[in-house]
């Protein structure tokens, strides 16, 4: 919606008022009385979209303010608020032509959500009783887009909800386990998105990049701890065990449905742009760009943390590091965007 609905909130008790009044200001133009007879009065000099009024008010019920609205302005939405939603006066409320009814204590997306519909519901009939938007479907056909687009909303919100949800389950999962690679994989994945950022990526990838930074070495829990935490150098056996993280990784990854990009960040992560990586020995551009990130990323946090096996090199020695192998571990083009950041 460009102008906020017009809503009247009718609740005998101030403080239940103010409390809805903060919810809804930010998203609608609330006006609010707690006098049965001040309705009546705001309703004849204003028009709204959606009346809220308290199913047990002193001079009249709520049903009774229903019908009189629904008389002075059929177009007006009335959702009922109860204190206990009984199917006796709940009925009576829809039959009378409410167009919803909330059952406290109810929560904000709740009552959103229930308001939203309202207006939704108003515009169109309010088109319908104009008449003179009757038989022009293009109004119609907007404000139904306008409401598809709000569920589109809902759902993203949702579906961001779950992401992380997800994400943070997995590091507690990783955490439990070893605690160093889920701090390791925080550390790569608040390195990398920057970097995406400076780079231009939009939302999609930049939740590829994110996703393939924060679980780029999930595979190495399938990797004995006496190899992975060995001091010294890896033999030809242990190494070979080593290099098939990326691969495990990436068959984790990659059972998600929508994270097939991510699960490429991290089968690639261990490449090198001169193609001396593994598993597949890539080279320049063939590696993904969001392995490309990772791999700098994940150096640098490693070269700069303290652990068991290896003490860490300071911040400068490992920007040298990275700026002295740019061309052959390292994508220059990366590199100078981290370098920038970092
Ligand atoms: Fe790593």
């Amino acid at each position: 919606m460009k102008n906020k609905a017009k809503i009247l909130l009718v609740d005998d008790e101030p403080e239940l008022l103010k409390a809805m009044h903060r919810m809804l200001k930010d998203d609608f133009d609330v006006v609010m009385t707690s006098q049965c007879h001040e309705v009546f009065r705001l309703m004849r000099t204003d028009s709204f979209a959606v009346l809220i009024v308290d199913l047990v008010m002193p001079d009249l019920s709520g049903l009774e303010i229903l019908q009189r609205v629904k008389q002075m302005s059929p177009a007006t939405e009335v959702i009922i608020v109860t204190g206990y939603a009984s199917v006796r006066t709940t009925k009576q409320a829809l039959r009378a032509g409410a167009y919803d009814y909330l059952e406290r204590p109810f929560a904000r997306a709740e009552i959103h959500h229930v308001i939203r519909n309202a207006v939704i519901h108003h515009e169109l009939n309010k088109s319908e009783e104009s008449g003179e938007d009757a038989t022009d479907p293009a109004q119609t056909m907007v404000l139904l887009l306008e409401r598809i687009r709000q569920l589109e909303d809902q759902l993203t919100q949702e579906e961001v909800r779950t992401f992380q949800n997800t994400v943070e389950l997995l590091y507690q999962l990783i955490g439990a386990r070893q605690h160093d690679m889920m701090m390791h994989l925080h550390s790569v994945e608040d390195y990398a998105l920057p970097v995406a950022r400076r780079l231009g990526f939009d939302e999609g990838e930049k939740t590829d990049l994110q996703v393939a930074a924060a679980f780029h070495d999930i595979g190495k829990l399938a990797v004995d701890e006496a190899v992975l935490y060995k001091p010294g150098p890896l033999n030809k056996e242990e190494w070979e065990v080593m290099r098939q993280h990326p691969v495990i990784g990436a068959r984790i990854v990659g059972t998600v449905k929508g994270w097939e990009n991510a699960a490429d960040g991290v089968l690639y992560h261990q490449e090198r742009v001169d193609g001396n990586g593994y598993p597949e020995g890539l080279s320049g551009k063939q590696i993904p760009i969001i392995a490309r990130i990772v791999t700098v990323a994940d150096a640098y946090d490693a070269m700069t943390s303290e652990r068991a096996y290896k003490t860490a090199i300071s911040r400068q020695e490992a920007i040298q590091e990275l700026e002295d192998n740019k061309g052959t571990q390292f994508d220059p083009e990366v590199v100078d965007a981290f370098v920038s950041i970092i």
